[in-house]
């Protein structure tokens, strides 16, 4: 018996969440919800505001404003009940190192126990959750002496020893090297595949949140400027392209933002007899989202009025 499948509500429900520190916005109206099972990847640059927007669904920050609702409930006013139902992986978990990998689970485990239903068994069994998350060869290892990759994947054990309906991971691969990070992803979709967990993880890495997620939101400047699949994004947030042409002896750029770049080769060569070289590019995701690491990192603002993330950077040098 599927335990959850009378379910239809939301499993998570954010409209218009705010975070203000101090005379900062942080999240300036953030609006999106996710169904049971799906793996939503938030993604945006350091800073964007992925620790602050989890946390508040986790109900470890009060927020400035909005409403938000995790299987139904305010996170503000959850209980233990409520947050039994819940996993949680942070950013970094550095401690319990002597402990050993059975022993600290059975450890956390033992909190779950009255929290269990008539329809989920609560906690998981210890020994088949280490074997879920390939842990079995470390059972009775140091925490100490694991290696990043086993120490993410104990990590997300401990986050989902309670059965959670929805697990919060907050940059749970960052550090990784490709194939743990690969097996992270694998266990992440066996979480969602054969328990019907929801799953909400952000990362600033756009290779990732294609990789892991059935559906990406990308949050820049406490917003959420596109949310959807990677190829609704690739559509989303690329129409831009570039145009290259030389002509009077010098090389033009010219980005062309809405419709059809045919129309503007058309009237460039109308214009100008001497274009060679020309050039038209489609602007992929990676440029787009990669631009907008950039002005992050660089502190612009786009509010500001300063450059788009879709508009190319002029080609080297020239234009
Ligand atoms: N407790 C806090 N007090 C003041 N500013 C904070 C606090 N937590 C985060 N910030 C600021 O909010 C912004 C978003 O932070 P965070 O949510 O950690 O982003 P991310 O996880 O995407 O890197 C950053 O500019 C950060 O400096
Ligand atoms: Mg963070």
């Amino acid at each position: 018996m599927d335990r959850r499948s009378e379910a239809p509500a939301a499993t998570l429900d954010v409209r218009d969440l705010r975070m203000r520190y101090g005379t900062k916005d942080v999240l300036a109206g953030v609006t999106f919800s996710a169904q049971q099972g799906e793996v939503l990847a938030l993604l945006g640059p350091n800073g964007a505001g992925k620790t602050t927007t989890i946390e508040i669904l986790e109900g470890f920050r009060a927020r400035s404003a909005g409403d938000v609702a995790v299987l139904g409930t305010d996170p503000e006013r959850g209980d233990e009940a409520w947050r039994a139902r819940l996993g949680v992986v942070q950013q970094s978990w550095r401690d319990h190192k002597l402990w050993r990998v059975r022993e600290l689970l059975a450890y956390q485990a033992r909190f779950y126990a009255p929290f269990a239903t008539a329809d989920v068994a609560r906690p998981w069994d210890v020994d088949e959750l280490i074997d879920v998350v390939g842990l079995s060869e470390s059972a009775n290892a140091k925490i100490v002496t694991l290696s990043g990759g086993l120490r993410r994947r104990l990590d997300l054990a401990i986050g989902i020893v309670g059965r959670p309906e929805v697990a919060f991971l907050d940059e749970p691969t960052a550090g990784l090297d490709p194939h743990a990070r690969r097996d992270f992803h694998d266990l992440v979709h066996r979480l969602s595949d054969f328990e019907h967990t929801t799953i909400v993880m952000t990362t600033h890495d756009l290779d990732e949140a294609e990789n892991v997620a059935d559906r990406i939101l990308v949050l820049d400047e406490g917003r959420i400027v596109a949310d959807g699949s990677a190829d609704q994004l690739a559509r989303e947030l690329t129409t831009a392209a570039e145009v290259r042409w030389t002509s009077g002896g010098q090389r033009h750029v010219h980005a062309v933002r809405d419709g059809d770049p045919s129309d503007f080769v058309r009237d460039l060569l109308a214009k100008h007899a001497d274009v060679t070289e020309l050039e038209v590019r489609r602007v992929s995701l990676e440029d787009t989202y990669m631009a907008l690491v950039q002005r992050a990192e660089s502190g612009l603002s786009r509010r500001g009025g300063k450059p788009d993330p879709t508009t190319p950077k002029a080609s080297k040098g020239q234009a």
